[in-house]
């Protein structure tokens, strides 16, 4: 075999998104696209918002030399110190343009962090159900994923994360609002989480980071709000992207800003600022950079986003599935009424609705619905959920 064992092992394993992609694809063309309720991928289908637009075309019709060129690898210094106003408030606490590193995307962020702290074996927590690329990108940098579970709303196990933290662990990797559970963590339980991980640090005399994924944290309904990781534990890091609250997942822009008293943290932020050099990602997008620093704040329509939410939870609970109601982000993640998820999906397939098991997010017995599909198609899928509950005893 040409590709190497452990690239035929991952695709594998991350089969689960694809097998839906490539089953919806076929009944698709089967039945029109209009006709297949396809709830498997979590890709913005909201255009980004019209001040987007215009930045854009101003800022493409300079074409004075040097836009293009290359720039410092941590991105350029106007553009961080953009950033940083904006995380300052969001974290509550002053956050400088050197605690900012532009990146490409909130993936090139967990991978640039990731490679700038891991030796070899060194273990990183994370916490199912997870998004599947953790796992992956902790591998790339020679770490070792150990997975803890949440409780059953899909809050933190403090207990559960306690008993994972060994001598070797490096980080933890938290993501709020959550995919695939969308479900938020409160301050009281990351504060809690905080001074765990303190303990843990002088126990075993070593450096645990805290990494909080929030590429949703502008996605939130009913009035949530995602709480400061930085108020929480001094050893944070936040990676996150423009990718799902401008819809601009295909521009790979994104960043990473660590908490200001974070240790050795000129050592860190030159280590990561060589990691997005030699990971290949060399800078963030130049163009992409320039427009996210006049967007700060800016968010895509998220109203459409809770109109959504509330019809998909009313149709799940009118045709009989149990679920946490997200408080952000775009997925719900139903318990499935039979054990096996995998099956369920596959019934589910039966009335033309496209689902991915929970076991591809390291949660058997659930399944993930995403609702960044237009609102037409959330609403006729109804009929198909309540026929499939309905039959699931000749399933
Ligand atoms: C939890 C989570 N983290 C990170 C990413 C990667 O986002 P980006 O497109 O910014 O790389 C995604 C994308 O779906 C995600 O759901």
């Amino acid at each position: 075999m040409g590709i190497s064992k452990k690239m035929h092992e991952f695709a594998t394993a991350s089969s689960w998104i694809r097998k839906m992609f490539e089953e919806g694809a076929k009944l698709k063309k089967q039945f029109g696209a209009e006709n297949v309720f396809d709830f498997s991928l979590g890709n913005p289908d909201i255009a980004p918002p019209p001040q987007f637009d215009a930045v854009l075309r101003r800022i493409a019709a300079d074409n004075s030399a040097g836009v293009h060129s290359y720039m410092p690898n941590s991105g350029y210094p106007f553009v961080r110190e953009a950033v940083a106003g904006q995380i300052s408030q969001e974290q509550a606490m002053p956050v400088g343009a050197d605690d900012i590193l532009m990146t490409c995307g909130a993936a090139g962020a967990l991978n640039v962090v990731l490679k700038a702290i891991l030796n070899p074996g060194e273990e990183v927590i994370i916490l199912a159900p997870f998004f599947v690329e953790y796992k992956f990108y902790i591998d790339n940098q020679g770490g070792k994923s150990v997975v803890a579970p949440t409780r059953d709303d899909f809050s933190l196990d403090l207990a559960a994360i306690e008993g994972a933290i060994t001598e070797r662990t490096k980080a933890i990797i938290i993501n709020s609002p959550n995919n695939p559970t969308g479900q938020i963590y409160p301050e009281q339980d990351l504060k809690a989480l905080g001074s765990l991980l303190t303990a843990c640090q002088q126990k075993f005399g070593s450096t645990i980071f805290l990494l909080s994924d929030e590429p949703y944290r502008k996605i939130i309904f009913d009035g949530h709000q995602v709480p400061s990781i930085f108020q929480s534990y001094p050893n944070s890091i936040v990676v996150s992207s423009y990718s799902k609250d401008l819809s601009l997942p295909g521009e790979r822009i994104g960043y990473i800003a660590v908490q200001p008293d974070i240790t050795e943290k000129s050592a860190l932020l030159a280590a990561m600022t060589l990691a997005n050099r030699i990971l290949g990602f060399v800078n963030a997008p130049a163009l992409m950079q320039r427009v996210v620093a006049e967007l700060q704040g800016v968010t895509v329509d998220t109203s459409i986003y809770a109109r959504r939410r509330q019809t998909f939870c009313d149709i799940l609970s009118a045709a009989g599935l149990s679920f946490t109601p997200p408080k952000g982000a775009f997925y719900i993640f139903p318990r499935t009424p039979i054990a096996d998820d995998v099956q369920f999906v596959a019934h589910l397939q039966k009335y033309k609705i496209l689902a991915v098991p929970g076991r591809g997010f390291g949660l058997p017995g659930h399944i993930r619905l995403a609702f960044c599909v237009d609102d037409q198609l959330i609403a006729r899928s109804a009929t198909a959920f309540k026929q499939a509950m309905d039959t699931l005893g000749e399933a």
